[in-house]
């Protein structure tokens, strides 16, 4: 499966969702996840994310994400359409860390 990481979070430019085959992406307030029962492991998404927040759950140091992935994809909201992304989406994109500073 594949996994939504940090890059994501304040960003959610939500141009995963359109080429997703299966619409497995969940959509918290700052972030989307996948689910991972869901997803069938294809990959077009990785290319498409600006913020490069999508990766293969088999990199190094992946487990949190996993994790968080798994846990928000049962309590958040499918998203099967682009929406606009934050207006200050461009600025967050190269800022670090943001799951302690801008997940919630
Ligand atoms: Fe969807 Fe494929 Fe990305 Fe999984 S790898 S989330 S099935 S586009
Ligand atoms: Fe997030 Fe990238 Fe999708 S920023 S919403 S994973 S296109």
């Amino acid at each position: 499966t594949y996994v939504v990481t940090d890059a994501c979070i304040a960003c959610k430019y939500t141009d995963c969702v359109e080429v997703c085959p299966v619409d497995c992406f969940y959509e918290g307030e700052n972030m989307l996840v996948i689910n991972p029962s869901e997803c069938i492991d294809c990959g077009v998404c990785e290319p498409e994310c600006p913020a490069e927040a999508i990766i293969p759950d088999t990199e190094s140091g992946v487990e949190q994400w996993i994790e968080l992935n798994a846990k928000y994809s049962a309590e958040w909201p499918n998203l099967t359409t682009k929406k606009d992304a934050p207006d200050n989406a461009d600025e967050m994109k190269d800022v670090q860390n943001k799951l302690e500073t801008h997940f919630s």
